[in-house]
């Protein structure tokens, strides 16, 4: 009864992570679909070994050794331990393989650079033909039905992209460019993650990629590329006077700071400190008031000299930077 209970806990648990928004089997896109596909065919390929090898096993156990011909247990260990084994490896090896060209196609037009940095990503939008980019940070935008080109990169130590229902993971080396390309389909959001240990708050590197008809992604774009429009209101003073744009950006405004995202339309993404935040200004006065308190090891300095109510105006401005 135990070990039936066991079972169906990892059962449930097993299935459970075959769905949510950060799964690799809850594909959105040609690539993670053939990726899915090549892990259900490698799970066939197991079982049928898996089958095949204890089925082996059983029938030399439960049979007299001496009862066995010489002949017969040479074929029994050559076959099934070495050319059996060899054939359907061979095969799923080769199957992977001419995924590979697939896997690495070139975009037809739309760039896209993310450069992982501790622990947040910068992303910048290169439209074809553009001069500069548009340049935003912690969520990733991509118009459905088009392959776009994503270009590599970190700012310190080594990263890794990955946002499984999309696509394969790919590393983010500090001056090592690397590259990859994404096919998304079906419009929807999909959670990523740092895959690859970065520092004290590795695990909580993460962020949202938006998949969007190609109408709508023109229509965002559009708006993300023009400069930031500043609400009046005390939360604006509060911005310049304790200089937060010494490390942040605001397009078209004295506060050019290069350092941390670029903030001329923060308002407008989902999630705040790299995908682990709602973006909502209680969440947002809670984050500036001692970053490192919610991602351990944050670069940005606390501002807890700030009151409740500076606080307060000073995340609602920031949330309707749309
Ligand atoms: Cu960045 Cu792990």
């Amino acid at each position: 009864r135990r070990y039936s209970s066991a079972a169906a806990f990892s059962m449930a648990g097993a299935l459970a992570a075959c769905d949510g928004p950060q799964s690799a089997l809850r594909t959105g896109g040609v690539d993670a679909a053939q990726l899915a596909q090549l892990f259900w065919v490698m799970l066939a390929g197991a079982v049928v070994l898996w089958l095949l090898v204890n089925g082996l096993f059983l029938y030399v156990t439960r049979i007299k050794t001496r009862s066995l011909s010489r002949k017969w247990a040479e074929a029994l260990i050559i076959g099934g331990g070495i050319v059996f084994p060899t054939i359907v490896l061979g095969a799923l090896l080769a199957y992977g393989l001419t995924m590979m060209p697939d896997q690495r196609a070139p975009g037809d037009g739309l760039r896209v650079r993310i450069t992982g940095e501790q622990w947040w990503w910068r992303v910048e939008y290169w439209p074809e033909g553009a001069e500069t980019p548009v340049i935003s940070a912690n969520e990733l935008r991509l118009p459905a039905g088009l392959r776009s080109e994503i270009e590599l990169t970190s700012a310190e130590v080594i990263h890794s992209f990955w946002v499984p229902g999309l696509g394969g993971k790919t590393d983010m080396f500090p001056g090592r460019p690397t590259r990859m390309s994404l096919e998304p389909t079906e419009p929807g959001s999909y959670r990523g993650q740092c895959a690859e240990f970065c520092g004290a708050s590795h695990a909580l590197m993460a962020m949202q990629a938006v998949v969007m008809e190609p109408a709508a992604f023109d229509a965002w774009l559009a708006k993300e590329a023009a400069p930031a429009s500043l609400p009046e209101g005390p939360g604006r003073d509060l911005f310049f006077r304790e200089g937060c744009g010494a490390c942040h950006s605001l397009r078209g405004t004295e506060a050019a700071g290069a350092v941390g995202p670029d903030l001329t339309h923060l308002g407008g993404r989902s999630s705040l400190a790299a995908g682990i935040l709602p973006m909502t200004s209680e969440a947002l006065a809670r984050w500036i008031f001692d970053p490192a308190s919610i991602k351990p090891e944050a670069h940005m300095p606390a501002y807890s000299h700030l009151s409740d109510a500076e606080l307060a105006s000073l995340a609602g401005w920031l949330e309707q930077l749309q």
